[in-house]
């Protein structure tokens, strides 16, 4: 990969025990912290919710939205859960001797009914430009029609790379990447490389209690930012080295999606 610009989401999936609320996966986050410490270029970090935001966001139903005086303080508790994750994040990062600063979402994201309209990225200019890792994560945001949204942090990995155009986009996971059917279903096949050109459309449920869509919505964001040029990387974040080895830009077991 070079010393270029990477963008790198730590999915929800891979830091924290998805299925306790509020359950930090410490030896994991530690651990991916220093495989990025690894690398040497310039680079942004987005991070997912996991426990810390999917299971009150889908509780209140924030996904809709959250409105009134009730919703309000729905989306004020669960935007302080996950500001709760970004500092460990930041934490993890600063002991690998990675210089983290935070950029929460709701401070420079703008969306109506749940939707992006503009992202205000001046402060990731800054950020980069002082020698700075911006790390910024699936938050909850004001929205103009409906109070409060969700934002997500494949959302915000598109708009990055739109922003940045980065070498590459490498989503940490806890899967190996993407599969031709859903492994939790029965047998399936790892694709080892999915070609932007001739990608079928990306079909997919929304799966448990994750309100932002899973590995379909995850895949959507995947081709979207590879499209322009951007090496995109899905990995498993749960095996060890595996990012490291991306990193490094050697072959290894994961989905790659490009031209
Ligand atoms: C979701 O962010 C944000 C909230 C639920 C508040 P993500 O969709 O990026 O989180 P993960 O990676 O799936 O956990």
């Amino acid at each position: 990969m070079g010393d270029g610009m990477i963008l790198v989401k730590l999915g929800g999936s891979a830091i924290t025990h998805k299925e306790r609320e509020k359950s930090l996966d410490a030896p994991a986050l530690k651990r991916l912290a220093r495989e990025l410490s690894t690398y040497k270029g310039m680079m942004i970090v987005v991070h997912g919710a996991g426990s810390f935001g999917h299971m009150k966001a889908k509780k209140y139903g924030l996904d809709r939205g959250a409105r009134g005086p009730k919703g309000a303080l729905h989306a004020a508790e669960v935007q302080a859960d996950v500001r709760e994750l970004n500092l460990k994040v930041i934490d993890a990062l600063r002991c690998a001797g990675i210089p983290a600063l935070s950029a929460p979402p709701a401070l420079f994201m703008d969306q109506t009914a749940g939707k992006d309209v503009a992202a205000c990225l001046d402060a990731f200019h800054d950020m980069l430009r002082g020698g700075y890792v911006p790390v910024t994560f699936g938050d909850v945001v004001l929205d103009k029609k409906w109070g409060a949204s969700i934002c997500s942090g494949d959302i915000l990995m598109e708009i990055l790379s739109d922003e940045f155009r980065p070498d590459a986009a490498v989503f940490v996971t806890n899967v190996d990447g993407v599969f031709d059917r859903d492994p939790k279903l029965g047998k399936a096949s790892l694709i080892r490389r999915i070609h932007v050109s001739t990608a079928p459309k990306v079909k997919g449920a929304k799966s448990g209690s994750d309100v932002t869509g899973a590995m379909a919505a995850k895949l959507r964001s995947a081709l979207e930012i590879a499209r322009p040029g951007t090496r995109v990387i899905v990995l498993n974040g749960l095996k060890s080295g595996r990012l490291e080895l991306a990193l490094k830009g050697k072959r290894g077991k994961w989905t790659e999606i490009g031209d």
